[in-house]
This record gives C-alpha cells, structure tokens and sequence, in this order.
C-alpha cells in the first residue's frame, strides 16, 4: 500500500495517553508532522472547550482521535459528531477514530462518524494490556494485589501497539477508509489470568481477589476517586464485562496481515523494564 498523506499535518487527539503517544511516535519516526492533541499541546485541545478545535485542526489533513474519558460516557457521539464537522470545515478530511468493544454510546459516536462525510476508519477495541502498566491497574499491580468485580468472564486484552500500527495504517495507507476493524489479542484470559500471566513475567507475588462491584465502587471513593469517574469504571465492568465481548476478531490481520500480539510477550516485554518492580 502507498503513503497517501505524507504532505499534510496529523492531528493527534490524545498524543500524551496511551494509543495517541504511539501513533505519534510511528508518525514521527517516518518523518511525518504531527501535532499533539491535548490540554499540553501547541495549541491545546480540549474536548470541553470547543473554542480549542479549530485552531489544533488548522493546516491538518488526517486526525486520529481517541476520545476522553471514555466514548461511553452520555455525550461522546454528539461530541464525535460536532468534532468530525469542524474537521471537515478545516479541512481535515481522514478521520481515525479509536473506540470500544460492546459500549452502546461508543457505537453510536462511531455511527456519527461514518454519517459525517469524513473519509472515516473505526478501530474498535476490547480491554487494553496497557491498562495493567500505563494506568489505573499500575499501582496495585505493583502493591501486589488486584481487587476487581470481574470473576470468570474473559476478555481477548489487545496491546495498544497494535492499535497503533493499525492507526497509523488508516492514517497514511491507501485501503482503510469507510473500514471498521475490531481488534482483540489472539487469546481470552480473565483478569485473574492475566495477573497471573503478570506475576510470573515479574517474577514476583501478586494476587487477584474477586470483590463485588459495590465493594470496589466503595475502594475508588475511599481513594478519593471522582463520582463520575467511579460511575464509568464501574459501568465498564458491569456493563462491558458481562460476556458480550467474551470472543476474539481479526481486526488486527485484516488490517495489517499478521497475526495480534500476545499478552504473554506484553507482559514479558513490560516486566522486563521493570515497571513491576515491588517498591
Ligand atoms: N483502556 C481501555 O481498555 C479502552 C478500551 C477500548 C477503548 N478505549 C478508549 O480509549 C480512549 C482513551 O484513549 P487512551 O487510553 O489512548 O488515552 P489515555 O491513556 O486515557 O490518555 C488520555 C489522553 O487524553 C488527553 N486528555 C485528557 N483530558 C482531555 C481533555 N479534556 N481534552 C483533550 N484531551 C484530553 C490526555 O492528555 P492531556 O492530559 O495532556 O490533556 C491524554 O493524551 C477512550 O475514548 C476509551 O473509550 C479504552
């Protein structure tokens, strides 16, 4: 396939998080201008400032946008439509948009893409490895013991890696637009797998303890966690954990050709840089 957009600018929505710092990083290692956006970009994005778009849009030809905080929370479609909508006046014309497995809102916001006149690519994600190492599971990974309401029911964890790569294939390959590509890993693991998966990669103890949702909706508060960040964490484990999304897609070989990355090699990859290590 050929580079298609190696003369305009990438707009990156959500450059400094865990997919967007990726799929910038590709970019710029071919060479490929990339604007950061993000509250700390030049100029800053803001999702809840819609004065903010135009400016980070200007001059750009593609967008991948990674919604915040979730493409699940009430809101995101009209918020992905109006985005898509300046894009088009900027003249933003291939839009990339991340999204989530089994989340009814996501689906909708990925509807207002496609009905939004944008040359659009989906790429629909289940649960991320990522989120063991780079978010809200680090720290009791690292303290030794994850306390979840996810039992029995699995989940194919794909590796934002991944995601990028087939990102930034949407974004600069002839072949992608009008596609939706549903990405899992090669295998189903429950949360308890997966940690077990991680304690023998970081050669180290590390318990998974079943817990209720209202248990751990009550751990979040006693954290100081905020109520609407309870609220969706707590809905992507009822709601999305529920078995709906308990099957593996081939999102990642139709759009690449190769087989997804496994979570033993992330978890392997990710020990190794000791990001693991008991304190
Ligand atoms: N985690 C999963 O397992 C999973 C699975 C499927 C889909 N998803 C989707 O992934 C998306 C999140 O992507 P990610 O995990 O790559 O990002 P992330 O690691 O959560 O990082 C968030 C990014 O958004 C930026 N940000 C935060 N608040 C913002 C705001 N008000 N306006 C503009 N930017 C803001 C942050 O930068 P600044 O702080 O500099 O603004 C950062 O770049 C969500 O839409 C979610 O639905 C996640």
């Amino acid at each position: 396939m050929t580079n298609n957009n190696s003369h305009g600018t990438t707009l990156v929505v959500g450059g400094t998080g865990k997919t967007g710092r990726r799929v910038a990083e590709r970019l710029q290692a071919r060479d490929l201008p990339v604007r950061i956006g993000s509250r700390s970009g030049a100029p800053p994005f803001d999702w809840e400032d819609r004065s903010t778009w135009a400016p980070a849009l200007q001059g750009t030809a593609a967008a991948y946008v990674s919604y915040f905080p979730d493409l699940a929370v009430p809101g995101a479609p009209e918020a992905i439509a109006a985005f898509a909508e300046q894009a088009l006046e900027a003249g933003t014309q291939r839009l990339v948009l991340l999204s989530g497995r089994g989340e009814g809102e996501a689906q909708r916001a990925e509807q207002a893409l496609a009905d939004s006149g944008a040359d659009w690519t989906i790429v629909r994600c289940s649960w991320f490895n990522q989120n063991f190492s780079e978010s809200y599971l680090l720290e009791p990974v690292v303290a030794g013991e994850v306390a979840l309401p996810a039992g029995d029911v699995p989940d194919p964890f794909v590796d934002a890696d991944d995601i990028a790569d087939v990102a930034v294939a949407a974004l600069t390959q002839e072949g992608h637009s009008g596609r939706l590509y549903e990405l899992t890993g090669p295998r189903l693991l429950t949360f308890g797998d997966a940690v077990g998966e991680i304690a023998r990669a970081a050669g180290r103890e590390i318990r998974f303890v079943p817990v209720t949702i209202e248990q751990y909706a009550a751990a979040l508060a006693e954290h100081d966690v905020p109520d609407d960040v309870v609220a969706l964490i707590t809905y992507l484990f009822t709601e999305v954990l529920d078995g709906r999304n308990a099957g593996l897609a081939d999102g990642v070989e139709q759009a690449l050709g190769r087989k997804p990355r496994d979570f033993a090699d992330y978890a392997r990859r990710t020990a190794a840089a000791g990001v693991w290590a008991a304190e």
